[in-house]
């Protein structure tokens, strides 16, 4: 917040000050801003008026404590018999603040509800400064947070490619090739040996391809999340002998969202079925997506063992990155995500990410 902003007094605080000043007191009490306008007074008719005595020494750059007598108070406007106390802060005079009453005995109360001001215009702009310096830790923190993930993605897309690209091709050369040449030798022993050898180019050219849809899926840049997701949960029902089901609701196969939703979306439905695989001994998985006005909702449940999400409480909490990344994933598109999960029953993922949000933090990914 700029400087400026502390150093001006705020009409409803200033109001909230001569009530508590003038209840601790028992003193007519009033404060003006630092052209001598009334800003609170404990006699609100007294507010908006100019206080005559306060405003021409304001505007003489006279900041110094004055008194009020009884005739003054009959040739200026504004004004009540007491003592004024300039309020400083911030080394600016940002108003005036008068406790009616003899002066003699007006005085102490007037410096001391001045020193009070004070003292809670400079708690008050602490606090607006922590408030400040932790928004900015959480700005902060989500920047960095969109930069790892962006260089990530970036990193896997650019493997996946190259993955893709050159080593598939030169496998599914060298396979072609040891065809030739098994047709080629006339010893069965060598044409045996040439064959078990093409299997094992082809086994790796499998793994390899694996390998780069892991990374990045082509199709969910080509053909979007419908297609990308389903493909992913076909093979993985394959390859882990577990029976899964999807539903996609009020979505179409063609239906795009931006790339970033995609991604995101696309790399929780990854890990929660990965950690199904991994740790919930889980024999059947249901998983929905859904499409409402304005937000896409992804939700994964199991029937495996469960486990306490309250994972903070396991002693290798700082280990489960997976757990961590997708919240972190959903929470830079302030969306909602949450596990449900009973012992013995199964566990329940949903992230919820808002499609019409503000555009209040870039993404670059
Ligand atoms: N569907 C699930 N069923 C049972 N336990 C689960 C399930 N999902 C997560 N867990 C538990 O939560 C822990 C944290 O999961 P998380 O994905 O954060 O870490 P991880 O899978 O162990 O490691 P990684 O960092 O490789 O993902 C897991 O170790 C496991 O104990
Ligand atoms: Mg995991």
């Amino acid at each position: 917040m700029p400087k400026e902003e502390f150093q001006s007094l705020d009409p409803k605080f200033a109001q909230s000050l001569v009530d508590i000043v003038a209840c601790e007191l028992k003193k007519n009490v009033n404060i003006t801003d630092d052209r001598g306008v009334i800003i609170a007074s404990f006699s609100k008719e007294r507010v908006g008026q100019v206080h005559e005595a306060a405003a021409q020494r304001l505007t003489a750059g006279k900041i110094q404590e004055f008194s009020v007598s009884a005739e003054d108070e009959l040739k200026l406007r504004g004004v009540r018999r007491g003592v004024n106390v300039p309020i400083i802060f911030a080394d600016r005079c940002v108003g005036v603040i008068g406790v009616t009453g003899d002066p003699e005995t007006a005085a102490p109360y007037a410096r001391l509800a001045a020193r009070f001001v004070e003292a809670a215009l400079e708690s008050n702009a602490n606090r607006e400064k922590l408030m400040i310096a932790l928004k900015e830790k959480r700005e902060l923190h989500t920047i960095y947070v969109n930069k790892i993930i962006s260089i990530q993605e970036e990193e896997r897309k650019k493997i996946s490619r190259e993955l893709h690209d050159e080593t598939s091709q030169s496998l599914t050369s060298i396979i072609v090739g040891l065809r030739v040449l098994a047709e080629m030798v006339h010893s069965t022993a060598e044409r045996e040996q040439i064959i078990r050898m093409r299997d094992l180019v082809a086994g790796t050219l499998e793994a390899v391809h694996h390998l780069a849809v892991e990374l990045r899926p082509l199709l969910l840049d080509d053909l979007g999340l419908v297609v990308a997701a389903q493909k992913y949960v076909d093979n993985y029902s394959q390859q882990y002998q577990i029976a899964v089901d999807i539903d996609f609701v009020n979505l179409s196969r063609e239906q795009r969202f931006s790339p970033e939703v995609e991604i995101t979306m696309y790399r929780i439905l990854q890990e929660a079925l990965t950690n199904i695989a991994k740790h919930a001994q889980a024999t059947h998985i249901q998983v929905v997506l859904r499409l409402l006005r304005y937000k896409l909702i992804l939700t994964v449940s199991d029937n495996g063992i469960g486990f306490n999400p309250d994972f903070s409480a396991q002693p290798d909490s700082d280990k489960c990155l997976g757990i961590f990344g997708m919240k972190e994933r959903v929470e830079l598109f302030e969306g909602v995500f949450a596990i449900k999960s009973v012992i013995g029953k199964g566990t329940e993922i949903v992230a919820e990410i808002p499609l019409k949000q503000k555009k209040k933090k870039k993404r670059i990914w």
